[in-house]
Parts: structure tokens; sequence; C-alpha cells
């Protein structure tokens, strides 16, 4: 079994007779080990462990608790979601109680029985899927597949899984699309289900600092590094050590930041402007840009060893025209949203209005959704939002034939209905109240299966 398939697990403890003999007890799991408090967190700040095994006697209180219950605390207060179980000596039953009443899921008395502790190990890894399992269909029902992202759309929610995947890694992720669709929002969801997520998430728009002054925002100066310097000054990287930096507008950055920049992506560490000390940072970056995919040969405006480093992942985001089931979803998030600040009793968007969203061809994307919307709630007149209060015209409300429109209509409700199932044919067609015959001939229809 190699060790991408092997659950992780990391063992906390100082005596390395008893850790031998864990390490033989867990060889189906890819074990990381740390003798102290320090290095614990070092291993956890590196990759995320779903299950923590925690000696409390570590040092320098090896023979009492005070140490193992602090790392403890600490361990849970950077990884929330890890499963602690604590192993103490045989006479520490008053200890291991503490440690439950601070969030360690379970206990374990010394001397260790393998199969005892395999089992209890299991067990907490079965709590962590369930948990994370559950946080996901949370998320779902509320057409929230990420943290403040909301969609069905097919090609967002694909999007949506690719950030989920990608956010315990370390991995650098270039996302690109035009103005409003998104960009931002999928860099704090990805910030937020990163193991970096009780850190900093930095943003910096390179289009909107002057060139001459984005070298000493990103990476700060030394006091007197030019005139008017006059304190030591962090740059944007090191505010953001041990979160993300999120790098807007990266196709603005002139030629030798991006030199600068690659060093740091490389080695890890940078030299603030006029200093000459290396500093070593734990940040990691995710650009954006709305310019398309910025290289092109070099002809482009980024060097192009900078953007296979900034673009381990490359993530691009379909404008909101692409996917007219989201741009209705998100009008009525948008309305609940902006709702809730009226007096007036609302009921909800007009008919001509939802379907004057799913036709508009949203120039400025999910902002101007955002705006229309939110301008509609103070604007409108009558009780439901219509397509006039958007100010989108009657013509952006589709094709004027019943039939096309039917049509057109019918293929986003099954369209909706097969994403929302997750292409669960009885749950689908449960949705869409027919039959799984008629939902089969839909499908084949609207071209979504053969
Ligand atoms: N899927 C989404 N769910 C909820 N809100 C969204 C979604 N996509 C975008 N928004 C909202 O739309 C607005 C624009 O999004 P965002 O700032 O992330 O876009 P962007 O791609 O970074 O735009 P720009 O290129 O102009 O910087 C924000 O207010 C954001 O909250
Ligand atoms: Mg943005």
């Amino acid at each position: 079994m190699s060790d991408a398939d092997r659950p992780p697990l990391l063992i906390v403890e100082d005596d390395p007779v008893a850790l031998r003999q864990l390490r033989w007890t867990f060889d189906a799991y890819a074990v990381s080990t740390a003798a102290d408090r320090a290095s614990a967190l070092g291993e956890l700040r590196k990759s995320p462990f779903p299950v923590v095994l925690l000696d409390l006697g570590l040092p320098p209180d090896a023979e009492g608790a005070s140490e193992g219950l602090a790392a403890l605390g600490e361990i849970l207060s950077l990884s929330p979601q890890s499963k602690v179980i604590v192993v103490t000596g045989r006479e520490e039953r008053e200890h291991a109680l503490r440690a439950v009443e601070l969030g360690a899921c379970d206990f374990y008395q010394k001397p260790v029985d393998a199969d005892e502790i395999r089992f209890l190990v299991k067990r907490a890894g079965q709590l962590h899927a369930l948990e994370d399992e559950n946080r996901r269909l949370a998320r779902d029902a509320r057409r929230e597949p990420l943290p403040g992202v909301v969609c069905i759309s097919e090609s967002m929610r694909g999007i949506c899984r690719l950030v989920e995947r990608a956010a315990p890694s370390d991995i650098s992720v270039l996302i690109v699309g035009e103005t409003g669709t998104g960009k931002e929002v999928l860099c704090r969801a990805l910030h937020a289900l990163s193991r970096r997520s009780a850190g900093p998430l930095v943003a910096i728009n390179c289009a909107a600092i002057p060139a001459e002054l984005l070298e000493s925002e990103l990476f700060g100066h030394e006091r007197g590094a030019f005139t008017g310097a006059e304190r030591r000054v962090r740059g944007r990287l090191e505010l953001a050590d041990g979160g993300t930096l999120f790098l807007d507008e990266i196709g603005d950055m002139p030629v030798a930041v991006q030199a600068k920049l690659l060093r740091f992506l490389q080695d890890r560490v940078i030299q603030r402007v006029g200093g000459r000390e290396d500093i070593a940072l734990d940040t990691r970056v995710v650009s954006a840009t709305h310019r398309g995919v910025p290289v092109a040969g070099g002809a482009g405006p980024l060097r192009e060893d900078l953007y296979y480093r900034i673009s381990e992942l490359l993530i691009e985001v379909p404008p909101l025209r692409e996917r007219p089931d989201d741009a209705v979803v998100l009008a009525q998030h948008f309305f609940e949203q902006f709702r809730s600040g009226e007096q007036r009793p609302l009921q909800g968007l007009a008919p001509d209005a939802i379907a004057a969203v799913a036709a508009h061809s949203w120039p400025g994307n999910v902002r101007e959704l955002e705006n229309r919307i939110k301008r509609a709630i103070v604007t409108a007149e009558g009780s439901r939002i219509t397509a006039r209060d958007l100010e989108l015209s009657a013509a952006d409300a589709g094709p004027p034939d019943l039939k096309s429109a039917v049509r057109d209509a019918e293929r986003r409700a099954v369209a909706r209905a097969w994403a929302e199932a997750d292409g669960n044919v009885s749950r689908a067609s449960k949705l869409l109240g027919v039959s799984r015959p008629t939902l089969y001939k839909l499908l084949r229809e609207h071209g979504f299966r053969e």
C-alpha cells in the first residue's frame, strides 16, 4: 500500500520505546511523529491529521500533564477538526478526564494494548469522516458547496470539488475569470478549508498599487531603505505568514517584482527591501487574474517560470452567462441576504424577474447581479421584484415564442434537478415530480445523457 492510500496519523510521544511500539501497532497508517509540543504543531501546520495520538506526559513535564494539556489546547485551536486521543500513565485518570473536558475525543491509559488502541484510533477516524461528511451535506443543503460560495451549476460544483481537494495541501493556485465571477470568494473558501484557516488571509491587488511601491508593499522594507522609509515595515507576504496571500491581478506585476516573487516561491525566504537578512515564511500564495491565462510563450505579462510556479492548480471560473442556473439561485440568495434590512414585506422575485436573470448576459457577472438586486430591493414598488425593478429589459427575458420558452424552462429545471440530485435518477425524478422513464427521456432530449 502506498503512503497516499493510508490514513494519516500523528503520534506525539517523547519516549522512544513507546514510540517504536506504536509505530508497529499502526503500520497500516501513514504515521508522522513528534516528540514535543512545538514539533507536533509543526507537523499539523504542514498537513492535516484526522487523528492525533497525544501522550500527556511531554517534556519538560514528563511526569505531570501540564505540557501535554497545553499541547492539546494548541492542537485543537490550530486544527479543530482533528480527533485527539490522549494517552496517560496508569495513575492519571483525572488528567485524562481534564483532557476530555478540554476537547480530547477519547483517552487511553498505559500500558498500551495494541488491539484496543487500534480500535480507538479507527473509531476516531470514522467519527472524523462522519463529521466531515456532515459539514459537506449541510453546505450542500444550503446550495453552498463551499463556505460563502453559492452555486448549483455542474461547472461551478466541479470547481468547488477541486478547491475542496486542493485546500488541505499547500499547492499554489491560480484563479482565472472575468471580473466579478467570484475569484476572491473562491480564494476565501480555499483559505477557510485549509489548515491555515486560523491564520491570516491577506489580499493585495497588483493593479491598484503603483509599480514602484509594489515591491515594498509585498516584501516590506528596512528603515532607511529609501527616502521616506523612516521605520521598518513588514510586507504583505510577511503579514500572511502562517496563512494565505491573495495576489490579485498578478498580470500587472512588474517584471522585477516577479523575479523576487519567484525566488520566494522556490526557496520560501524573502529579503525586505534594503535588507540583507533572509526571512523564512510559511505563506501560501493564491493568485488571480481577469485577463485569461496570462502567459503565451513568454509574450504575456508573466514570466513563464513564475507562471508555472503559481499555477500548480489552474482554476478557470466560467462567466455567469454560461451558468444561468447559478444566476437564478444567486439572485434568490442575494434577495434573502439584503431583504433582511428592509422594513417593507417583500415577497420575492416575480417570474419575469427570474426569467430575465436567467437570460441576461451579465457582463459584470455576480457583482453586477448583486448590485442590481440590492438596488431593486430599495426601489421596488410592488410586493415582488420585477424585471423592471432590476432594470433588465423585457427583451432580456428570453424568446417570445411560447414553445421555445417552455422548452428552455424545461431544460433549466431538468439541469437543476439533475445537479441537485447529484446525478441520482430517483432523487432527480422525485424533485421534478415525474416518473423515472420520463426523466430518462428528458435527459436524453436535452442532451444530458446518451
Ligand atoms: N458563487 C458566489 N456565491 C456568493 N457570492 C458570490 C459568488 N460569486 C461572487 N460572489 C459575490 O460577488 C461579488 C464579486 O465576487 P469577487 O469579488 O469574488 O469577484 P472577482 O472575480 O474577484 O472580481 P474582480 O475580478 O472584479 O476582482 C462579491 O460580492 C462576492 O461576494
Ligand atoms: Mg477580485
